[in-house]
This record gives structure tokens, C-alpha cells and sequence, in this order.
């Protein structure tokens, strides 16, 4: 089947590239409201754009009736935010997050979530995330009814448990982090693997082989 994403409405093209493109990296994203309760909503336009500088992106629509959420009024203003990862653990607290409640309801206490507080920024994490980032705002890119917000990244906050003895790389035993799929679905990332180079070659050299039979 081909889709004409030209021709296609916003919400076909929306339903498409968001059962395709998965699995998706979801980020709770902790902010601070006005009134100095925390807001937490989850995000799967989300991922780590690069590291020098270290930038996250989050993609936030507004709502239906043109209103931007929470999040965004509250990123607007303070400039900060929170990314927490999001493990099974975590997965009720992230899904009741979801919800479009009234703006002074603190969403970290409706969900049964310990908050923390940050180093850099005045914004509440997850106690419970097995990562969390501070993150200042780097640049708002506006479009008509969403916006990318580009954040620097400040300080991780990171389990002890989720890294190896060194400190150095993850444990994927203990940090398993779930990502959305499609519609309601989400997938834990419990079964792992390994995937290596093919030992001593190089891209010249790769260049004079045969590809394997089959191949195009
Ligand atoms: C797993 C998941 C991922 C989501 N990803 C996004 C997203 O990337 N961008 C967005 O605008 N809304 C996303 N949403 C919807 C918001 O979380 C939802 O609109 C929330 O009520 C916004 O809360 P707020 O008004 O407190 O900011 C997602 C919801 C779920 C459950």
C-alpha cells in the first residue's frame, strides 16, 4: 500500500508514522507550574539529539481547542524542565501523567510519585526514575499548533543499581526501559542483544568484497 503523505489528513498521517516509527523513547517530563506544584507528563516525540552540545528534543502539541498543555506553558516560562525515564515501575505513575487534568493539580502527588529535588534547576524529578536529566531550555521552535523544544541537558541523575560497578555503562539488567509502540502498546526492553562489527574491517576494504549470496 502507498500513503501520499501530501494529500493524506494530519490525523492518518499521525496514526502512520506513529505505528511505524516505534519503538519510541518515552520521557516523563517534570515541570514546575506557576503556583510551584510539579506537572508530569509523559512525551514519545522525544530523543537525544546530540551530546556537544548535549541537546533532548521534544516534540509538544497543543491541544484540540489550540491551547497549549501544561508542559509547554510551563517550559515557556521557566525556561526548565525534567526528563525522566520511564521503566515498568513507572508505567501506572507515566499513564495517569497522561490524563489532561486541571492545571493546580500536581500530577507527581496524583500518581504516587516521590519527587526529588534537582541540583541546577528548580523543577522536581522522579525519585523513582532510574535516570533523570535537568534540562534548560536551549531554543523553542514554533510551528502552528506545536512546538520542538530543543533542551540542554545540565545533570543526570542516575540509580546506582542502573550502572555497571565502574559507574561507566549501563546495567541492562536492571535498566529496562519502556518505549511506546503503537496506539496503546508499549514494549519493555527485557530481551537485549548484541550486535558487533564484523572484527578488522574497514571501509575500503569492505568496498572490494563480495557481498554475501542473496544480496543485492
Ligand atoms: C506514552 C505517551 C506519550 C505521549 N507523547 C506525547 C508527545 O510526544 N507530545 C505531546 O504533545 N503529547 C504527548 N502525549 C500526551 C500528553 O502526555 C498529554 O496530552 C498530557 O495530558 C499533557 O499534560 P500537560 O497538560 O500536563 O502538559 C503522550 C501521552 C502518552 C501516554
Amino acid at each position: 500500500m502507498q500513503f501520499d503523505f501530501t494529500q493524506l489528513p494530519p490525523a492518518d498521517r499521525y496514526r502512520l508514522l506513529t505505528n511505524f516509527i516505534g519503538p519510541r523513547p518515552i520521557a516523563l517530563v517534570s515541570t514546575r507550574a506557576q503556583a510551584g506544584h510539579t506537572n508530569a507528563a509523559p512525551m514519545s516525540f522525544f530523543n537525544v539529539f546530540s551530546q556537544d552540545p548535549p541537546i533532548v528534543i521534544l516534540g509538544i502539541q497543543s491541544r484540540p481547542d489550540g491551547r497549549e498543555k501544561d508542559t509547554m506553558n510551563n517550559i515557556r516560562r521557566s525556561g526548565e524542565f525534567v526528563v525522566n525515564m520511564v521503566d515498568m515501575a513507572m508505567a501506572d505513575a507515566m499513564i495517569l501523567c497522561g490524563v489532561n487534568f486541571a492545571p493546580d493539580v500536581d500530577e507527581f502527588a496524583f500518581s504516587g510519585l516521590e519527587a526529588a529535588p534537582c541540583r541546577q534547576i528548580d523543577v522536581a524529578r522522579a525519585l523513582a526514575t532510574p535516570c533523570a536529566m535537568e534540562c534548560r531550555v536551549e531554543r523553542i521552535i514554533d510551528y502552528p499548533n506545536r512546538a520542538l523544544v530543543l533542551g540542554e541537558v545540565l545533570e543526570m541523575h542516575v540509580r546506582k543499581d542502573c550502572l555497571d560497578a565502574q559507574g561507566r555503562y549501563v546495567n541492562p539488567e536492571v535498566y529496562q526501559p519502556i518505549a511506546r509502540l503503537h496506539a496503546d502498546n508499549y514494549i519493555v526492553s527485557d530481551r537485549q542483544f548484541e550486535l558487533c562489527k564484523p572484527a578488522g574491517m574497514h571501509v575500503h576494504e569492505a568496498a572490494q568484497l563480495t557481498p554475501p549470496q542473496g544480496s543485492k
